[in-house]
């Protein structure tokens, strides 16, 4: 009777035990699930780089390319072409590039521009690239490089973050600076009724070329 019982009360203790593990068992696999990610991270650092920059090759590209042969003809005309084209080109560019492979691991891919003064407010800044917004916007005219200084970051629990800083070049003072023109400035106004993207000069910070990497599922 005697070790009956105490039978009982070790199977008791057992389901207990296992209760309390298997309630615990998600938590464990979520938070060693996030740390992985930035210890993968951290590994595959240089590779995540330079796929975002092959990525984003084409774009940067393709965005330039357009904006010199319109503004060729006129301000007016690179001003409609970036409106229609911009968000275009940045869609091709990644249905070129819809799934990467990274150390043993698929990515999707996501990429496009942003800023802290926005002319299309399609381009805000999302939460993960709102540090490295602030920080980079409060940096001297030509305090950064384009090409160094990039960020890679965990953007979320499942996705990978990297941000190249854009710097403004006197071509793009047209449309982007201090005077604009006075035509030209009110086709902004009116195709960008909330444009913020203006009183900029050389070398400034502009915003980020962003890619981000989500874990395929
Ligand atoms: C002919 C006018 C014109 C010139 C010149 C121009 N831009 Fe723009 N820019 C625009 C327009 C229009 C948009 C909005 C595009 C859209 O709708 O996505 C824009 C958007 C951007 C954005 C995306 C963020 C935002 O504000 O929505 C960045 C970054 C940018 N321009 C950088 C530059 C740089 C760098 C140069 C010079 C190399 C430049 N631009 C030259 C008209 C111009």
């Amino acid at each position: 009777m005697k070790t009956i019982l105490s039978n009982i009360k070790t199977l008791g203790l057992l389901l207990l035990a296992s209760l309390v593990l298997s309630a615990c068992q998600p938590q464990i696999q979520e938070s060693s699930k996030e740390y992985d990610l930035e210890a993968f991270v951290k590994s595959n650092e240089e590779d995540f780089a330079k796929t975002a920059q092959r990525i984003l090759g084409p774009l940067k590209q393709n965005l330039m390319g357009t904006l010199m042969k319109e503004l060729e003809h006129s301000a007016e005309r690179a001003v409609s072409a970036c409106q229609l084209e911009a968000p275009g080109i940045a869609d091709r560019a990644r249905g070129e590039n819809p799934v990467v492979e990274i150390g043993d691991q698929l990515f999707q891919v996501e990429l496009g521009r942003t800023s802290h003064k926005v002319r299309n407010p399609d381009n805000r800044p999302v939460d993960w690239m709102k540090d490295y917004i602030a920080t980079f916007s409060e940096l001297e005219s030509g305090a950064f490089d384009p090409q160094s200084d990039t960020v890679i970051a965990v953007a979320a629990s499942d996705k990978v973050g990297y941000l190249e800083p854009i710097a403004l070049g006197p071509m793009c003072m047209t449309c982007h600076g201090d005077e604009i023109d006075g035509d030209l400035h009110q086709l902004i106004s009116q195709k960008y009724p909330e444009d913020e993207a203006t009183g900029f000069s050389p070398g400034d910070f502009r915003g980020f070329f962003w890619v981000t990497f989500e874990l395929a599922k």
